[in-house]
């Protein structure tokens, strides 16, 4: 048996990718991509671009491709990928994921497994409202109240994103259906998309998740 390394995470806003991605992280020792990360990161910085790009993922817009691709190019190319990779939030859009296959081939390399998280609207907005993160651990949890504290080491360190309002969560369902979907018809012919039920607890949708890597 062999376990993918090259994997991609596709789904939904809030369907869990950097939650799988963080946990495939630890599992397989291979860094976990995030271009939401990212950007984020290059958004902080406050530089003329910084701020163009906080604008636009703030609003729930996409990035252009030719200011997001570099960044991917960029990773993947480091020495910390050279064992493999998870992605997630890239590709987004159909000349994304040509670009990433051109990208691989020029390589040498392919990716092995494209895993699609399926959640139903219904579920995503209350994820996203009540999603935190620990500004001290990075962990990714749930927020029940203003007073909670990370469950894993008890910082009160929380950090919310600014696109996690009803107004960005609708344009970003809007954008996904309309431009990123097509992406899921585009690997399942190349046979690389394997669909999980991505509405069960973390721990399920873990274990889905390792069988599907598994082949
Ligand atoms: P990005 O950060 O990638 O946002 P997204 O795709 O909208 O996805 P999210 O991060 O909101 O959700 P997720 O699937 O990671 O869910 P999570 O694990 O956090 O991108 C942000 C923006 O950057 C984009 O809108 C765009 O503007 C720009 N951008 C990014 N990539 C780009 C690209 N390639 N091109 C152009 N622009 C780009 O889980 C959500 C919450 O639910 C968490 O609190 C978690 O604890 C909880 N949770 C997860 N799974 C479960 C479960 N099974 N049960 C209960 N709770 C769960
Ligand atoms: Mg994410």
């Amino acid at each position: 048996m062999t376990t993918a390394r090259n994997i991609v995470l596709i789904g939904p806003p809030g369907a869990g990718k950097g939650t799988h991605a963080q946990l495939l992280e630890k599992e397989l020792g291979i860094p976990h991509l995030s271009t939401g990360e990212m950007l984020r990161e290059a958004a902080a910085q406050g530089t003329e671009l910084g701020l163009k790009i906080k604008t636009l993922i703030d609003g729930g817009n996409f990035v252009p491709d030719e200011v997001m691709v570099p960044f991917v190019v960029d990773k993947i190319d480091s020495p910390e990928c050279k064992n493999g990779f998870i992605l997630d939030g890239f590709p987004r859009n159909l000349p994304q994921a040509q670009l990433l296959d051109k990208m691989m081939l020029e390589r040498e390399l392919k990716i092995d497994i494209v895993v699609k998280l399926q959640v139903p609207d219904t579920y995503i907005t209350e994820r996203i409202l009540k999603r935190a993160k620990c500004g001290k651990c990075g962990h990714m949890f749930q927020i029940e109240k203003s007073e909670d504290v990370c469950p894993k080491c008890s910082s009160s360190d929380i950090i919310r994103r600014a696109d996690d309002n009803l107004e960005a969560i609708k344009h970003r369902l809007k954008i996904y259906r309309t431009v990123t979907a097509p992406i899921t018809p585009y690997y399942e012919d190349k046979g690389l998309l394997v669909c999980v039920d991505a509405t069960r607890s973390i721990e399920q949708v873990a274990a889905f998740v390792r069988q599907a890597i598994e082949y």
